[in-house]
């Protein structure tokens, strides 16, 4: 019990440092950077297991998120900010708005083992979807915002969120 109780007491702390704006923290959580902190791996990964997913994904237009941006907006953090995932661990940019800017960074659940326990996964950084989940990008800070409803945002009709399938595609 007791190492259970302290097992999730880092993953509180985890959750905590780890917010959603990743550029934010990125440079102030530098220092930190050994400790433990979910990191975005990027949608490669992903795909391995989710395949189904995956190809689904590549049909939205968040898989072409960057490709909106002109190349001098590429560079600007008052656009990139929202039409990217993140960086990874090596500070590669991940271009798009992959799995992890709705699921949440991966590297600490995308192992078969945590993956296949709810528990351990959330633990480890795989997040539920909220309204919160999209709003800090689809907000009015966005030049080109359209109202959001999140019941006919999240219907894969609406061309942002990939089809379902019933159980995911097993690695
Ligand atoms: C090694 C294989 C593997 C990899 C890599 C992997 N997953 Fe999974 N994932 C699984 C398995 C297995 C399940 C559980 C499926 C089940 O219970 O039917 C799962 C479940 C999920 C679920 C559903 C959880 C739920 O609430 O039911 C999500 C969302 C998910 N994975 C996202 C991701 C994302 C995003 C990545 C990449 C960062 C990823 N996975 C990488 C194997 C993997
Ligand atoms: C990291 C930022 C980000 C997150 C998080 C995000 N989106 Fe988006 N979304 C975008 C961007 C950027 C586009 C526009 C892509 C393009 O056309 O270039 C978009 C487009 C869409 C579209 C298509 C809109 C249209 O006008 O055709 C839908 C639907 C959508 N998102 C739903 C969602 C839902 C539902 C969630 C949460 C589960 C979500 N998004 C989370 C950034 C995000
Ligand atoms: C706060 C997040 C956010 C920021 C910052 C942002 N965007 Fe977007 N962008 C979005 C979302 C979300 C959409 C999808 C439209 C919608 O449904 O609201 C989008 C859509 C677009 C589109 C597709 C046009 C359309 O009508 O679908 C272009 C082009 C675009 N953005 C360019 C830019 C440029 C240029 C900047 C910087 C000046 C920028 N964005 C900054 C979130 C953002
Ligand atoms: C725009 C946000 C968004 C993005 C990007 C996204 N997902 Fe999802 N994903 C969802 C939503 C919404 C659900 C439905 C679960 C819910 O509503 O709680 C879901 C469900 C899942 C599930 C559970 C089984 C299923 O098919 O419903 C898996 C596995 C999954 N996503 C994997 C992925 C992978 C892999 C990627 C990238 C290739 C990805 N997701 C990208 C929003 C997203």
């Amino acid at each position: 019990m007791k190492r259970i109780g302290i097992v999730l007491a880092i993953a509180a702390c985890v959750a905590l440092v780890t917010g959603p704006a990743w550029g934010q923290d990125s440079a102030k959580a530098a220092p930190a950077k050994a400790a433990a902190k979910h990191q975005y791996v990027g949608e490669t990964k992903c795909k391995m297991c989710h395949k189904a997913e995956y190809e689904s994904w590549m049909t939205t237009k968040h898989a072409k998120a960057w490709a909106s941006l002109k190349p001098e907006e590429q560079k600007k953090a008052e656009c990139n900010e929202c039409h990217m995932t993140g960086k990874t661990a090596s500070d590669s940019i991940l271009v798009n708005v992959g799995c992890e800017s709705c699921h949440g960074p991966g590297s600490d659940y995308k192992a078969m083992n945590t993956m296949k326990n709810a528990k351990l996964a959330a633990e480890a950084g795989l997040m539920p979807i909220t309204e919160a989940t999209c709003t800090r990008c689809h907000n009015k800070k966005s030049p080109n915002f359209k109202e959001f409803d999140l019941t006919k945002a999240k219907d894969p009709a609406a061309g942002g969120v990939h089809k379902h399938s019933p159980k995911a595609t097993k690695g």
